[in-house]
Formats: C-alpha cells, sequence, structure tokens
C-alpha cells in the first residue's frame, strides 16, 4: 500500500500573501515580497490592484510592488473583478473605501453567492457609499471618501475579513478608528502592521474580545516582505500522514500563528502524533518544521468557540474523523455553509458517497469513523471548493484511487502544486 514519506516545502501562505500584496500597494517606496503564493485567488488580487494603479511584477524567483500610498489607489477603467476570492473583494473594499475613486467590484459565481454587506455595513457607517445587489452580494459599487468618521465600530462576526477590511480602510480615516472583534481571528493583519511600523494598539479585553485602535492618516514606508508557508495547505499532508499507515512526513518553514494551527491540537487531542519545531520568525510570523506520521485516532468533540480557528480546516478534519475510531461531534458551524461551498453540504454529501456516516443536525456535523473503504469508483462532486477537492484527495491514498473528483481545476484557487507535491511524498 501507499505511505506518505519524506520532507516537503509547501508555498506561500493565502492570507499572508493578499496582505502582503495590498499593505505594499498601501505604502511609499518599492517593496520585494518573496515566497509569494501563484494560484488564481492572488492572481485576483493582483490583477485587481494594477487597475487600480499599482505596479507590480515579477523579477526573478521575487515580486516587485511599487506603493502608491495610503490615498493612492486610480480611479480604475474597468470593473474589478475578484474571481473566487472573497479576501481579495473584502480586503480590497475596504482597502479602497478611503479613497476618493468610485469602482465597481465582481466575481465568479460562487462569490456572487457570498456576503458583502458584512463588511460595507461597518465601512457604510464610516461614510463610504455602496450598491449592491439585491442589498448584499457582488456586483457592488463602492464610492470611496477621503473624510471617512472616525469611529468605534464593533463586529458582529468572528471574521479576520471584516477585521481586515476596517483595517486598511483606517490608514486613511482622519483620526481615531476602534475597531472590537468579539471573538479572536486570525491575526495576519495585526502582525504585518507591526512589521510595516505602523503605529496602532491592540489590547484583549477582560470579556475575551480584542480591541485594536488606529490613528491614521498613515504614511507607511514599504519593506521588503517574506511569506511563510501555509499552514491551512499543510494540514492536508499531515492528515494524509496520520490516516496512511507507515508514513512519516516533515513540512518545512510552516506558518506556526496560533490562530492557524489550532488544529493540530484538534488532531492530537484525537491521538495524533505530530511534533513541532520552531526554526525563527519572518516578518512578523513565527515559523517552524512539523512532522507528523501516522497515527491511531479517536472521535472527539470540537466546541463551536474553536470554529473562527478552525474555519478553513473542517473538510480536512472531516477526513481524519472519518478514519477515527468512534464519534466526532463538530459545533458552531454556521459560517461553514458561506465559504467556497456549503461546507456542511459539501463534506456530509461527499462522506456518504464513500460510505462513511456522516450527519448535520443545524450547525452541527457528526461524523461515525472507521468502516470498510470502497471498493469501486465513487464520483466526488467537488462543488467547485478547492479545499473539498483536495480534503477527497487525501483520503483518496487509502482508497486505492476509487475516489473521482468531478473537477479538481478548483484545486489552483489556492495550492495549484498541491498534486505535484502529493506525489513527492507518495512512496
Ligand atoms: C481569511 C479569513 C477567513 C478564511 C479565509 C481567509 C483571511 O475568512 O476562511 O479563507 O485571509 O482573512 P473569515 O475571516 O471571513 O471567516
Amino acid at each position: 500500500m501507499k505511505k506518505l514519506r519524506g520532507v516537503l516545502k509547501i508555498s506561500g501562505d493565502k492570507s499572508i500573501s493578499h496582505r502582503a500584496l495590498i499593505l505594499s500597494s498601501m505604502t511609499s517606496g518599492r517593496a520585494v515580497i518573496r515566497n509569494l503564493l501563484e494560484s488564481e485567488d492572488i492572481k485576483s488580487t493582483i490583477k485587481v490592484l494594477k487597475l487600480l494603479g499599482i505596479k507590480i511584477f515579477k523579477k526573478s524567483n521575487a515580486w516587485i510592488v511599487i506603493g502608491n500610498g495610503t490615498n493612492g489607489f486610480m480611479q480604475p477603467n474597468r470593473d474589478l473583478n475578484c474571481g473566487n476570492s472573497g479576501t481579495t473583494a473584502r480586503l480590497i473594499i475596504g482597502a479602497v473605501s478611503s479613497n476618493p475613486i468610485s469602482c465597481n467590484f465582481f466575481g465568479d459565481y460562487s462569490l456572487s453567492k457570498r456576503s458583502m454587506s458584512r463588511v460595507t455595513v461597518y465601512l457604510e457607517t464610516l461614510g463610504a457609499t455602496f450598491k449592491l445587489h439585491r442589498g448584499k452580494y457582488l456586483p457592488l459599487k463602492v464610492k470611496g471618501s477621503t473624510s471617512l468618521i472616525p469611529s468605534l465600530i464593533k463586529i458582529k462576526k468572528p471574521s479576520a475579513q471584516i477585521k481586515s477590511a476596517l483595517m486598511l480602510s483606517g490608514l486613511n480615516v482622519n483620526g481615531k478608528l476602534s475597531i472590537i472583534e468579539k471573538a479572536r481571528t486570525r491575526d495576519h493583519t495585526e502582525r504585518l502592521f507591526k512589521y510595516l511600523n505602523i503605529k496602532f494598539k491592540q489590547k484583549n479585553l477582560k470579556n475575551g474580545s480584542k480591541l485594536i485602535e488606529l490613528n491614521g492618516p498613515y504614511e507607511i514606508r514599504s519593506k521588503d516582505i517574506k511569506v511563510a508557508s501555509d499552514p491551512s495547505s499543510a494540514a492536508f499532508f499531515i492528515v494524509g500522514a496520520l490516516i496512511t499507515p507507515g508514513s512519516k512526513i516533515q513540512l518545512n518553514n510552516i506558518a506556526l500563528n496560533p490562530t492557524r494551527i489550532e488544529y493540530i491540537n484538534v488532531l492530537k487531542k484525537m491521538g495524533a502524533i505530530i511534533s513541532i519545531k520552531k526554526t525563527g520568525t519572518i516578518c512578523g510570523e513565527e515559523i517552524g518544521n512539523i512532522k507528523a506520521e501516522y497515527s491511531q485516532l479517536n472521535g472527539i468533540k470540537i466546541n463551536k468557540s474553536l470554529a473562527p480557528l478552525l474555519i478553513d480546516e473542517y473538510p480536512i478534519l472531516s477526513i481524519a474523523a472519518s478514519r477515527a475510531k468512534g464519534k466526532t461531534h463538530m459545533y458552531g458551524l454556521d459560517e461553514l455553509r458561506k465559504k467556497e461551498s456549503d461546507r456542511i453540504k459539501s463534506i456530509i454529501i461527499n462522506l456518504n458517497k464513500v460510505g462513511i456516516k456522516a450527519t448535520n443536525v443545524k450547525d452541527k456535523i457528526s461524523i461515525h469513523g472507521g468502516g470498510r473503504l470502497p471498493q469501486k469508483n465513487i464520483r466526488i462532486q467537488t462543488f467547485g471548493d478547492h479545499r473539498i477537492a483536495m480534503a477527497f484527495l487525501i483520503l483518496n491514498i487509502i482508497c486505492n484511487a476509487n475516489l473521482k473528483l468531478d473537477n479538481d481545476k478548483c484545486i489552483s484557487i489556492s495550492y495549484p502544486n498541491f498534486k505535484k507535491d502529493l506525489k513527492k511524498l507518495i512512496k
């Protein structure tokens, strides 16, 4: 039987890559970005920023961004296509809202079904003007303003995208913008702000919320950025090693940001043998090497409070749960319905097709692990969702390639080299 063995370097982190490009565009000067992820979502961000007048090009192995300042986005002469990328749309809508330009944003079929009003409601209270399709969706028109009103914004949903959109907008607000997030979400924007010497305050409040205070407008000097490797992409190979007998792998230079690797704690709780060795810090992000090997997993309960920190990992955690002994219950998955596909549906339908008992009640998924794997071909419906496609390709390692994906092109949204990298590890 096949197993996963060897050492691998994974491509750059998607969240950090978006932020490196957008923030560098808002600096004065020239930034060299290394290890930038070159996926479809990141290409969307590059294309949109170029249409906003930013010079971005590749030289040797690095990307060069010539910033135009926090107030330097130019009136685009075309509508801005965000493709499949929620992060592109939401973060750049925030960034342009404090610039004196009007622009139209649109996206693909999946992105057009995802709420943009979750970001625009807050930007509207600051004074930017929006016109959204059916009051909520793309295509949308934003009319930015250089005189946004200093405010205190309390974000209702735990979402790093909403927080980051507001922080980017705040770079050009004249005065204090205070943002409160109720629950902890990924903090790459805060880390990159710090790295770029942007003076702002952040404080954890007693009730578990976090306060961020900006005092704009800012002028930011450009700095070169190196992007750490993507822990969410690493999760696929880690689970691959855990469920495939005889496996032992090492993944190098992975971002160890605690808001991103909660899935490792969950897997360890399930019985996974995983070890982490910190090797350094790049641009405010700790990095290190992760080792994982085949392990006997047990079903567990995954608390609702962890959902914001596991949000992109539920598809691959579901694969781990499907091979664990006993039941796994995952709570508080409401937001999972609002991702690149309705991931609750995508996970349940496909696990059931493979013969694994998985059920959904309200915002909870229950998976009964173990059982016989399919002996004949099964068609997996990816729903055009990159993380669903990769999760089931990992399960396929122990299904003798019996799982046939209806479409694996979507993998290039976040990880174009996924299949190549997987091949490198398969022995
Ligand atoms: C992201 C934040 C998350 C995540 C997405 C990337 C980011 O979304 O699901 O893949 O880069 O800020 P929410 O913060 O909206 O949950």
